[in-house]
């Protein structure tokens, strides 16, 4: 049963194991409201591998998770991002040949009311994302040509 003070995620007694060897092994892991938990541990000890259950990337070999008290069933990416689990993953995956704006919308474009992309409504909200964030750069410009101009400057400027 539900209720307000409920973790917003509970995991309990999650287990995975990659080619029998063990990732994690009965892990616990709650998350409450207005909490910013930092995960530590030496590579390979499974870090990424209990987020990318949370994620609903992995499949747990056993366990269970809740969402503000309700059992939930991470099977995919989608299901995640309904029960509110989003993940900015450590290594770095952009799409070279699509611009900023369709990078930062893959997957969840805006759509008008008729169901086509709403590449305005898009283009703006990027627009506003990557001013706060300090890009020059126009959204609409293909992320390869801007990506590796950027890193260039930040591999002189090192
Ligand atoms: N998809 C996979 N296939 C096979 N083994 C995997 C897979 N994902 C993780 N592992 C293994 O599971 C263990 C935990 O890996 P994980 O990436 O979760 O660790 P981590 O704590 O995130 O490490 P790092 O600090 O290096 O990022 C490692 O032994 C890793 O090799
Ligand atoms: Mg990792």
């Amino acid at each position: 049963m539900a209720t307000s003070t409920a973790p917003l995620i509970e995991a309990a007694g999650l287990s995975i194991s990659f080619n029998g060897s063990a990732a994690l092994t009965h892990v616990d892991f709650d998350v409450t409201a207005g909490e910013v938990h930092a995960l530590v541990g030496e590579n390979g000890a499974g870090k990424s591998s209990l987020m990318k259950i949370l994620g609903g990337l992995y499949a747990p070999d056993a366990g269970s998770i809740r969402v503000q008290g309700e059992s939930v069933r991470l099977a995919n990416v989608n299901d995640a991002a309904r029960a509110g689990v989003a993940i900015i993953h450590q290594e770095l995956n952009l799409v070279d040949t699509l611009s900023a704006v369709d990078n930062i919308f893959l997957g969840k474009e805006l759509r008008t009311r008729m169901g086509f992309p709403d590449r305005r409504a898009m283009h703006a909200a990027a627009k506003q994302v990557l001013a706060q964030l300090g890009f020059k750069e126009g959204c609409a410009h293909r992320i390869g040509r801007d990506f590796a101009r950027r890193r260039e400057t930040t591999r002189r400027d090192r």
